[in-house]
């Protein structure tokens, strides 16, 4: 994949919801540009609005005012097939809960995307076996979610990210849940799958040693970029 160009451009983005007659600005003026390839924290503290940020950048939430541009297209104004479309086939969700489906096995909750996809068995199987030793969990795919640890269910949940070969992963503090040294191994894990598969991660956190191993950094405070998100 080439890398250095742009896959993600947030222009002048806000988003304010409504609370009966109050107004909570969640989002003030935000500008950033993600390039291909990046492994890229959002960090602040919570209320900041990083999730809001991430529901943005996955099209989970529209902006009240600005623009989102998706690998060259501009996503603001389409439907809502449109948008659901660009998500399924360009971009993967890791969230802090893992959110396994509890009756489905390993195997299974990796290969759920794929069965929205309409694709076909041979290669459900094809792609689905290879990310989950991708993962190392080759062992574990007839095991239900409820008899793996924390650190092993959120490996589940980067291989049905990633199961669909996607453009983009975007995880919402995906070590929240987890003790700090679990949390390490699964970020190492996204970064190796980032070196060499080429995905660009977009992550959230506010655990100091999960930052630190971060490409590029971008802070939030109070829905704004903190030095122009130039942090480092
Ligand atoms: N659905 C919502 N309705 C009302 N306010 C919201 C909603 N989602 C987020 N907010 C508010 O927007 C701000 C940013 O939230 P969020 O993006 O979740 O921050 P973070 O993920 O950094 O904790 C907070 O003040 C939060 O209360
Ligand atoms: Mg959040």
């Amino acid at each position: 994949m080439k890398t250095n160009s742009e896959i993600i451009k947030l222009d002048k983005i806000s988003k304010d919801y409504k609370l009966g007659k109050t107004v909570v600005t969640a989002l003030k003026n935000i500008s950033v540009t993600v390039r291909k390839g990046e492994f890229l924290a959002i960090v602040g503290p919570s209320g900041s609005g990083k999730s809001t940020t991430l529901n943005i950048i996955g099209c989970l939430e529209e902006p009240s005012s600005g623009t989102v541009t998706f690998d060259g297209k501009n996503l603001t104004g389409l439907s809502s097939n449109e948008l659901a479309d660009i998500r399924a086939s360009k971009m993967g969700f890791i969230f802090q809960t893992f959110n396994l489906l509890p009756v489905l096995n390993i195997f299974e909750n990796v290969e759920y995307p794929l069965h929205l996809r309409g694709m076909g068995k041979a290669e459900r199987f094809e792609r689905v076996t290879k990310v989950i030793k991708e993962v190392g969990l080759e062992r574990f795919t007839k095991h239900k979610p409820a008899e793996l640890s924390g650190g092993q269910r959120q490996r589940v949940a980067i291989a049905r990210a990633l199961v669909g070969s996607p453009d983009v992963i975007l995880a919402d503090e995906p070590t929240a849940n987890l003790d700090m040294q679990t949390g390490e191994e699964i970020l190492a894990q996204m970064k190796e799958l980032n070196k060499t598969l080429g995905v660009t991660f977009i992550f959230s956190t506010h655990d100091q040693s999960i930052m630190d191993k971060a490409q590029r950094i971008i802070e939030l405070r109070d829905g704004e970029l903190r030095d122009g998100g130039l942090i480092k």
